[in-house]
């Protein structure tokens, strides 16, 4: 497998948010991750625009499932814990939702904005065991990038 430099795309991926609008960036963001980390089939947002329910923002790759509650899938366990989920395996995960069938290996990344979920960066792969401790920390990175570099706006209050 191919390990990605991860502080090299992280320097990349901040030189190339030179905006700071949420859609701008999280369209470069899931397009140069598809682009640089190696097998993936899926690269993508979903956000949080209504209390507890994730909408499909910007993304790469097969048309997918919308909305997403956060009872539901390793993207709700995601959104519910806070905590970023390394799955190996999606089948073994009872209520994975499958969007792409070629899909098995599976990182989702919470986004925070005031202590709040914002959103949620997906990864999906078709190589089993795709993502070890090495991309969840780098992914994490980059997306520690694109934080730093967006202005996220507050879809809950603005509602
Ligand atoms: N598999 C995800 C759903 C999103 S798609 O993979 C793009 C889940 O179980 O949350």
């Amino acid at each position: 497998m191919t390990h990605p430099d991860y502080p090299l795309l992280a320097r990349q991926l901040d030189a190339l948010l030179d905006d700071n609008d949420w859609l701008v960036n999280t369209a470069q963001t899931c397009a140069f991750i598809m682009q640089q980390v190696p097998d993936l089939n899926w690269a993508g947002f979903y956000l949080q625009r209504q209390p507890e329910l994730l909408t499909l923002g910007p993304f790469q790759g097969k048309p997918a499932c919308n909305p997403i509650p956060f009872t539901k899938g390793v993207c709700g366990a995601a959104a519910r814990s806070r905590e970023t989920q390394r799955i190996d395996d999606v089948h073994a995960v009872a209520d994975h939702i499958a969007c792409d069938a070629a899909s098995n290996a599976e990182l989702v990344v919470p986004i925070l904005r005031e202590e709040a979920l914002w959103g949620v960066l997906d990864l999906d792969s078709p190589q089993p065991g795709r993502f070890g401790e090495s991309d969840q920390a780098g992914i994490e990175a980059l997306i520690r990038v694109f934080v730093t570099r967006t202005d996220l706006p507050d879809f809950l209050a603005s509602r």
